[in-house]
């Protein structure tokens, strides 16, 4: 990045902004793959599939293709320090390869839209705790809370727009200023909040029974459908297929090492969804509640659980805000894609780029969030849109852009040009691992990720 800088200095223009310490470099990448995933998705599809038999194919799907993957983006990033479109117009010029930068444009500003209306009733339940709203030990008089949430119009429709000029005003204040700086603070206090939460749910009586369903390892229950969903999980947890990875790899420095970045982040990332499953289990099981998916366990179980153990406001509090610090760093990673897309293509300044962006995701994401209300009736290939914008994402864009992107490093850009950034230019010693990670990237992660995509649109099935 250096050279770069240096280049635009000397000829007089602007520097390109970029992360300014290893840290920042992983702060704001881990902030990107933390999120509601960790929170709502990955603990119950753990205890539900087998335990640890489940974490341990978790592991082998993202350490085997989710990571490369993510190491294929950040290269593509660095190694050109433009945005998910540009890249591919630097590295493949007059060939449509930028196409697979356009899908993440599209993939990024689609997730948001329904990512943005969750993360608003994560918000609203952090006001909500403090208020003492949402305290009761009766599932049915926080279910009914829920429901007055989600069936209104204007609540949640402000708290979406809340998380949007929330997060909005972060990234205009820039790279290494607004989502490095913030990161790098949220990510700690993610951690403490974590690791505060555990203890208390595990000094519960009766937490054993919540580690059982977690942890107790069960390989009967692993099946090709089980491999298939860990793969698929481990791609929305990474954060990848999407651009987004490219994006924040275009700021990182050439000294970086981004195997080990990739490495890094997976494994705390991995580690942030086990410490949110032993924050969650155990106490719902010591009070004599049922695992759930989604919303109903976010949303409805985990204050009823709460409001059932001693200073139990106090920790729904900082549940919350540990669910809302989450959404955070992985919304900024979100949006950072069509913004400096924006920026960079269309020479708009940082700061009408982001507005424009969020007012276009306050509209789409409109539609997402009155989809059980208003919009109910209206359904595109029997789906409301809230459903819709995540089957398009999760199940078609995503995946397709992972293929792309393995295919563009393993079969376009070839293993030399790929080994210069690996290796920063050689200064890494790491060619064993290079060559490891490119068969992975050009033979093994399209065909895995193709039978996902398969899988996931009904065309196989297990
Ligand atoms: N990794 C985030 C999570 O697990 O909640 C979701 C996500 C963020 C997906 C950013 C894609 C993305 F670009």
């Amino acid at each position: 990045m250096q050279d770069t800088w240096l280049q635009d200095t000397q000829l007089g223009k602007k520097p390109r902004e970029g992360f300014s310490s290893s840290v920042g470099v992983i702060a704001a990448t881990l902030g990107s793959a933390v999120g509601l995933g960790n929170i709502w998705k990955f603990p119950y599809v753990t205890g539900q599939n087998g335990g640890a038999a489940f974490i341990l194919i978790y592991l082998i799907a993202a350490l085997l293709i989710s990571a490369p993957i993510m190491l294929s983006e950040l290269m593509i990033g660095r190694k050109t320090h433009a945005n998910a479109v540009g890249a591919f117009k630097t590295l493949a010029k007059h060939e449509p390869w930028f196409l697979v930068g356009v899908s993440g444009v599209i993939s990024s500003f689609l997730i948001m839209a329904f990512y943005s209306c969750v993360a608003g009733w994560v918000f609203s339940y952090v006001f909500k705790a403090v208020a003492g709203t949402i305290e009761s030990t009766s599932p049915q008089q926080t279910f009914a809370v829920f429901q007055t949430l989600v069936n209104g119009v204007g609540e949640p429709l402000f708290w979406q727009l809340f998380v949007l000029a929330f997060t909005g005003t972060i990234i205009m204040a820039g790279v290494s200023k607004g989502i490095e700086r913030v990161t790098k603070a949220l990510m700690p206090i993610l951690f403490v909040l974590l690791l505060i939460v555990d203890i208390r749910s595990l000094t519960l009586p009766g937490a054993s029974q919540g580690l059982k369903f977690l942890f107790q390892p069960d390989f009967s229950k692993i099946s090709i459908s089980v491999i298939l969903a860990a793969l698929g999980l481990a791609f929305f947890k990474l954060s990848v297929g999407m651009g987004t990875m490219t994006t924040y790899g275009s700021y990182m420095g050439e000294n970086e090492n981004l195997p080990k970045t990739v490495l890094t982040v997976m494994l705390s990332d991995t580690l942030v969804s086990i410490m949110a499953g032993i924050a969650i289990f155990p106490a719902v099981y010591a009070f004599g509640f049922k695992p759930d998916a989604g919303p109903s366990l976010l949303f409805i179980t985990i204050p009823t659980v709460f409001s059932s153990m001693p200073f139990g406001r106090f920790f729904m509090i900082l549940f919350f805000i540990l669910v809302a610090v989450a959404a955070t760093g992985a919304i900024l990673s979100l949006l950072e894609v069509p913004v400096a897309y924006i920026v960079e293509e269309y020479k708009i300044s940082r700061r009408m780029a982001t507005l424009g962006t969020i007012m276009a995701i306050a509209l789409v994401g409109s539609t997402a969030t009155l989809s059980t209300t208003l919009l109910s009736q209206m359904h595109i290939f029997g789906k409301n849109f809230f459903d819709l914008y995540d089957f398009v994402t999760s199940n078609i864009l995503l995946p397709l852009g992972g293929i792309f992107f393995a295919i563009f490093v393993g079969w376009r850009w070839g293993f030399e040009d790929m080994f210069e950034v690996f290796s920063n230019h050689g200064r890494l010693k790491n060619e064993g691992l290079a060559r490891i990670y490119f068969i992975l990237v050009k033979f093994f992660a399209p065909v895995a990720i193709a039978l996902v995509l398969l899988t996931g649109l009904g065309f196989i099935q297990f």
